[in-house]
């Protein structure tokens, strides 16, 4: 963590900046906060812009001081032109998403909980890749997936494809990757972190790069910091293809059998998740939506499928199991790492799992939507 002065940088060590918060009571943690609400209402007066970029500044005197809260950037600016001071304890307060924990886990029954919703997402959506792009790429196509997970996606792609197509998947994990003896030999996995600027050598490289179901790690700054890294795996005139499950939209619903429950334990687990993790790191749906977000990226050609997980209602009930799976799994690695308010215990989790399921197995359902976005950068492919 790094606190910028004008002139003069100051190194903070941010685990030392947590332990020092750890200090705090709940009450002394609230004075911080409205510390900083004062501090920027007294520099900023009359007008404070907070810019789409997480960008929190006062612009209107240049006396009167600045401050940045760049989180793409994950260190955290302070800059004084003037007579203001900013308590660094103050900003600090604020948890980035780039530091939270990937709170779905990587245990085995995750790695085949990903498998299953593999299956479930593409024939529910009906391709694999986006009929725009499969009829354009060239015979030597690079296609990467990034935050990969196992590298399903990659895996079934290349049975399909030429075998002259290279495939590269990368995630910050290599936990759950298939084992290399099951992978097509022009399939390869390796570690990569799309929080962080990629490796030089594979900028420019890819026709295609194809992100899945990584919302759980996003946050605002994040949805643009992480398109930014990934536009730059591109070739020009390559392609994205982001593919995100709106789990804000999602809830239970009665099934058709007379029996079933009206589907709220199912609506219950998801609100917990959605606003535990919005509490906890401001976990969020692109706040101006897909289109918005890509052509800010400069990308062209976007072009957004919307469908609704029960679109098919044969796969109604697999939907609701991995929706299951992700929001009691999360909501139980949650329970063992904190004490904050409002948080469920493993033990509460565990009953309204149980609650859950039994919603799931009289017929209801949960259901959310499904958004694929594409966008290719300018230039020929
Ligand atoms: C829900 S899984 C989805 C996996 C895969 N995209 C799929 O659809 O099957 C999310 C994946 O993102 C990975 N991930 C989380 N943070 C990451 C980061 N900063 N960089 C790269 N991968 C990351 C996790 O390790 C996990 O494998």
């Amino acid at each position: 963590m790094k606190i910028e002065r004008s002139g003069a940088t100051d190194t903070l060590n941010l685990k030392k900046l947590s332990k020092r918060l750890e200090g705090y009571t709940r009450m002394e943690r609230c004075v911080m906060a409205m510390n900083v609400f004062i501090h920027i209402v007294a520099w900023s007066c009359p007008a404070i812009k907070v810019g789409s970029d997480t960008k929190l500044q006062s612009t209107n005197s240049p006396d009167i001081g600045y401050i940045a809260v760049d989180t793409s950037a994950h260190y955290i600016r302070v800059k004084e032109l003037g007579r203001h001071q900013c308590s660094q304890h103050t900003i600090l307060s604020r948890r980035m998403a780039y530091d939270e924990p990937y709170w779905l886990g990587r245990a085995s029954a995750e790695q085949q909980r990903l498998i299953k919703q593999h299956y479930t997402w593409t024939k529910s959506i009906g391709y694999l890749l986006h009929p725009s792009i499969a009829s354009a790429l060239p015979s030597n196509a690079q296609i990467a997936d990034v935050g990969t997970g196992t590298g399903i996606w990659l895996s079934e792609l290349s049975k399909t494809s030429p075998s002259t197509h290279q495939f590269f998947g990368y995630d910050i994990s290599d936990a759950q990757f298939l084992p290399s003896s099951s992978l097509p030999s022009n399939v390869t996995l390796s570690l990569g972190d799309f929080k962080k600027p990629f490796p030089s050598e594979l900028h420019g490289k890819f026709d295609v790069v194809n992100i899945r179901l990584i919302i759980i790690s996003m946050g605002p700054g994040i949805w643009e910091s992480t398109l930014r890294h990934v536009v730059q795996l591109l070739k020009p005139g390559g392609t994205i293809i982001w593919t995100e499950g709106n789990f804000f939209v999602a809830r239970g619903f009665r099934g058709s059998d007379p029996a079933s429950t009206p589907g709220h334990a199912l609506t219950k687990g998801q609100m917990q998740l959605n606003s535990r993790l919005t509490k906890r790191f401001g976990y969020n749906w692109p706040p101006n939506g897909w289109r918005a977000l890509f052509e800010e990226a400069g990308l062209e050609k976007v072009e957004e499928d919307v469908l609704s997980t029960d679109r098919l209602p044969e796969l109604r009930r697999d939907f609701t199991e991995i929706g299951i799976g992700a929001v009691f799994g999360a909501l139980g690695n949650m329970a063992g790492a904190g004490e904050e308010e409002g948080f469920w215990s493993a033990g509460e989790v565990g009953e309204k799992r149980k609650e859950a399921v039994d919603d799931m197995e009289s017929g209801a359902y949960l259901r959310w939507d499904i958004h694929v976005s594409v966008g290719s950068v300018k230039g020929n492919a």
